[in-house]
């Protein structure tokens, strides 16, 4: 049986990840420091898989975790872009620093693949789109730099020691057990979790704004296929289609019936006006293609929220 290490394994798109690579044999081990995650995301593989309670941070614990591994994904991190804007030092001792020490540890002990959790915010507000993948990147927040410090570190490793990588760009996420509970969390969980408590959503600005909101399920798909590819690079994890954030609450209210209007509020700064993906890379050369449509998606996380509200 071949061992996997997922870090941050028991966050919101990682323990949908765990749970497929179970479901596909992999004997896998999981690196989670819990600061964002919970277990009990973890419930359904319990006794099936190995957790470690560690820190990427942490060279002993890293080292740990990736001996044996043929495959590592790499997913802890800080995710809140409000978190880094608040403490870069400390967000970059995870996102940077913790990516290097996780690839040292991999070339060291052999690892075959490495994939890394990127993020489309590294495109920042270049106004071109589709966003694809040599546009030229905008950071502009802490966290873009440090998801693009740990791309490019990626990409030195292949070039200098043969580590076999890939970055996947992921944009807007959602789906079951995505936590509602910050302002800054994905809007959908937000939204979902207001409508269901009859409240009426908070709008930045006028709305028009869009995103391209990918299901986990297709994000995972996104990231198996990548680990077991030999393509190095960065790709691109959307789904090509835009959706702005008036239309999501309509799409919302009538799944859920909550007749509420929106309140606006004014924009949110540094906040991009459109967003969406070029997916023709990731589409040749992974074969990875989208399944699951933007509303069967909305449908399956309205079921979950119903289940277990507030993100529990
Ligand atoms: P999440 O917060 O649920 O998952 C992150 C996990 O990393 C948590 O379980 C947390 O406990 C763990 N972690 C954090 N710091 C750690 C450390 N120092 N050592 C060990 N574990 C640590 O968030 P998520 O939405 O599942 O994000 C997963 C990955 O995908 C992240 O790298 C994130 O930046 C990236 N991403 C997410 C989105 C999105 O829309 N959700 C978009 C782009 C990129
Ligand atoms: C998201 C990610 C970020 C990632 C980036 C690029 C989350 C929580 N953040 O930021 O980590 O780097 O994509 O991939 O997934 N909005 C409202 N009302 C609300 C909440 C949000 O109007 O109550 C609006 C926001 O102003 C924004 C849009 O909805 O215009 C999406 O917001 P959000 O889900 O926070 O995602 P991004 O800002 O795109």
């Amino acid at each position: 049986m071949e061992t996997v290490l997922v870090t941050g394994g028991a966050g919101f798109i990682g323990s949908h990840l765990v749970e497929r690579l179970v479901a596909e044999g992999f004997a896998v081990r999981v690196l989670d420091d819990l600061s964002s995650g919970r277990v009990e995301h973890l419930a359904a593989v319990r006794g099936r898989i190995e957790f470690l309670e560690g820190d990427i941070r942490d060279g002993d614990d890293v080292r740990r975790a990736v001996a044996g591994c043929t495959r590592v994904f790499h997913l802890a991190a800080v995710v809140s872009v409000q978190k880094t804007v608040e403490d870069p030092l400390g967000s970059a001792a995870v996102n940077e620093m913790g990516s290097l020490s996780l690839l040292e540890a991999a070339r060291a002990a052999g690892v075959r693949r490495v994939v890394f959790a990127s993020s489309s915010a590294v495109y920042g507000d270049d106004p071109r789109l589709p966003k694809r993948e040599d546009h030229a990147v905008r950071p502009r927040s802490p966290y873009a730099v440090q998801k693009l410090a740990a791309e490019h570190y990626l990409s030195v490793y292949e070039g200098l020691f043969g580590l076999s990588t890939a970055s996947l760009r992921f944009f807007n996420v959602f789906g079951p057990r995505q936590d509602p509970s910050s302002p800054y969390s994905g809007v959908i969980s937000i939204f979902l979790t207001r409508a269901l408590a009859d409240e009426a959503p908070l709008i930045y600005g006028d709305g028009g704004q869009t995103r391209d909101f990918i299901y986990v399920a297709d994000v995972v798909e996104a990231l198996l296929r990548a680990s077991r590819s030999t393509e190095v690079g960065v790709f691109n994890v959307g789904t090509g289609r835009e959706v702005d954030i008036l239309t999501l609450w309509r799409e919302i209210a009538a799944l859920t019936g909550c007749g509420r209007s929106p309140r606006h509020l004014p924009p949110r700064p540094g906040d991009i006006r459109r967003s969406v993906a070029a997916i023709d890379e990731a589409a040749g050369r992974l074969g990875f293609v989208p399944q699951v449509p933007f509303e069967e998606g909305l449908s399956r996380t309205l079921a979950w929220y119903r289940r277990a509200p507030a993100g529990s």
